[in-house]
């Protein structure tokens, strides 16, 4: 993967390098005194230190009670979304190899990356961009010939366009996820747009439907979301608020699904360019959005607002992906868990507006994003995955789900071989990282409902740092069973758990938990197995469940009655 640096790309990074320190402070200072999290961090240290008085064993207990009689939102299936940008190797190599290539593949996408797609459930693809989309032309990227671009975002290398809107829509049919298409705002114009939309989703005989018919699809697609625009406020063009609210009034008036299938419940949604953080700027910008949308006329819409924040703690990232101790986990863990902040001051500004939260807040982009790795091209953002992005995948994932009413959807970034992924792929190679179990681990939360859990967290403390030493939460499924995952934030101490369930006769628990030996343990093309789930299960004594869960872990069960 290592390739020459070359002037083009060391500017496209020396740019991205730029906006990111003057705009998106380190969020290392957010949590100021008096914030829901510190004050709930010194509720439990006040409780710790009256713990300390007794034995060491009762100290870790930690209680935590389910109450299934008190529903709560639908956990959408789209929180657990994916992101495929044409950036590095992650749609080149990473999907897409061609059809003549050895590596099996069906229409040149990779078999084995579709066969651990589908075992996670993906609801649905944010693709082709990222900052890539704000230059995306997708003419060029459609028919026999496919015209050879640059790609200026992400290391200069040359776009081949060979995958593009019917690759992509096939990698979708494959692994069964829907479309999530952002369209160019930043470089193209309302009329492209319009027309690959209706290029792709018109029923009728129109020229550029014949088009589609010879390209291979003669159905309709179906487009279930449409960004409109990405970053607008930085590299989708560096608009003001109100330079991009009439830029997406337009789009979202002429970019039209025209499938007939889409038209009444099933219809596509829009999505707006929203926070990228928590700052003033940010919130003006959701204020600005919100405030829009609340006086809408007929002839716009939207209906979720994109937010995109990054585990960094400073930018330029360069925290190591591997080979990192206890310190860089507890500080990139207490910077994850600034998303529940970031998520309730914008639901605050949204609840102002749209109080029947009619608008989803879209968290279209997240993650750990490091150092890339040595010998990288540092434009292709690749990085390892470790046993600390479980844990990190998993607190996000609770924040969101907690969120449910508001949290509708969610994307990681990226699926493969860039930043946070769920696979590393090395040419006919392919490996699973820690964060696709937890994926793995969380189908069932999909579209499950929301079950409140109340617990006393306790407290994990390194250094100066003190966090959460545990995280829950609980959801039944369409079927009926409660599904309960918890994770033991603390590195070095197991956590005991007894839970008590209102409203259900417990008898015991099955499932799985993902720990391993160090925080920074990673699973290679060479061992692959060192982080990777193993069964658990545990009993009912006088009702109450008790579980002991290892060190930095995560566990899922399903309670059985
Ligand atoms: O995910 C990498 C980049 O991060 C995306 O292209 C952009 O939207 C964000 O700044």
């Amino acid at each position: 993967m290592a390739q020459k640096l070359d002037f083009r790309y060391l500017r496209a990074i020396q740019y991205r390098i730029l906006r990111r320190s003057q705009f998106r402070r380190p969020f290392l200072f957010a949590v100021q005194a008096g914030s829901p999290l510190v004050r709930s961090l010194l509720a439990s240290l006040t409780l710790l230190v009256v713990a300390t008085a007794v034995p060491v064993a009762t100290a870790q207990k930690i209680q935590l009670s389910v109450d299934v009689s008190k529903p709560g939102p639908k956990i959408d299936r789209n929180l657990f979304g994916q992101f495929a940008e044409h950036l590095g190797h992650g749609v080149y190599e990473g999907v897409w190899v061609g059809p003549e290539s050895k590596i099996p593949n069906t229409r040149g996408i990779r078999n084995d990356v579709v066969t651990v797609l589908k075992a996670i459930k993906v609801p649905n693809v944010r693709w082709p961009g990222g900052c890539f989309a704000d230059e995306y032309h997708w003419r060029k990227g459609i028919g026999p010939q496919r015209t050879v671009t640059l790609n200026p975002n992400w290391g200069g290398v040359i776009e081949p366009n060979t995958f593009g809107t019917t690759e992509f829509m096939d990698f979708l049919d494959q692994i069964g996820a829907e479309a999530y298409l952002s369209v160019n705002v930043g470089s193209g114009t309302p009329q492209e747009a319009s027309e690959w939309l209706e290029y792709l989703t018109t029923a009728q005989p129109t020229t550029l439907a014949k088009e589609r018919d010879a390209n291979g699809h003669p159905a309709p697609y179906k487009v279930a979301f449409l960004g409109i625009g990405n970053e607008s406020w930085d590299c989708g063009g560096n608009m003001t608020p109100d330079y991009y609210l009439s830029q997406m009034k337009i789009y979202s008036r002429f970019v039209r699904n025209f499938n007939p299938a889409q038209q009444d419940k099933r219809q596509m949604l829009k999505i707006a360019v929203g926070p990228g953080g928590g700052e003033p700027r940010w919130t003006e910008w959701t204020e600005a959005v919100m405030k829009a949308y609340q006086s809408h006329t007929w002839s716009w819409d939207m209906n979720g607002l994109s937010m995109h924040s990054y585990t960094v703690v400073k930018w330029p990232p360069s925290y190591a992906s591997v080979g990192f101790g206890e310190t860089e986990y507890a500080q990139i863990l207490k910077s994850t868990l600034e998303m529940n902040d970031l998520v309730e001051k914008h639901s605050a500004i949204m609840d102002k507006y749209d109080p029947q939260k009619k608008v989803a807040l879209v968290v279209d982009e997240w993650g750990g994003w490091y150092a890339p790795l040595p010998g990288s091209n540092p434009g292709f953002l690749a990085q390892q995955n470790s046993l600390r992005d479980a844990v990190l995948a998993a607190l996000n994932l609770n924040i969101f789900a907690r969120h449910a009413d508001r949290v509708r959807m969610a994307n990681i970034a990226q699926m493969i071989n860039v930043l946070q992924a769920m696979i590393l792929t090395d040419k006919e190679k392919m490996v699973l990282t820690p964060t696709y179990y937890v994926y793995k681990m969380y189908v069932p939360f999909q579209d499950a409902t929301f079950v409140p859990v109340s617990f006393d967290a306790g407290t994990y403390t390194h250094g100066d740092i003190t966090l959460p030493r545990v995280d829950a939460i609980a959801a039944k499924d369409k079927a009926g069973k409660l599904w309960l995952a918890i994770t033991n934030v603390d590195p070095n101490q197991s956590a005991e758990i007894e839970v008590t369930l209102a409203g259900m006769n417990a008898k015991s628990v099955a499932g799985e938990t993902l720990s391993a030996s160090k925080v920074d343990s990673v699973n290679t093309f060479d061992a692959p197995t060192a982080v990777v789930p193993k069964t658990f299960s545990a009993k009912a004594q006088d009702g109450k469940l008790t579980l002991k869960l290892a060190p930095k872990s995560v566990t899922m069960v399903a309670v059985e009655q």
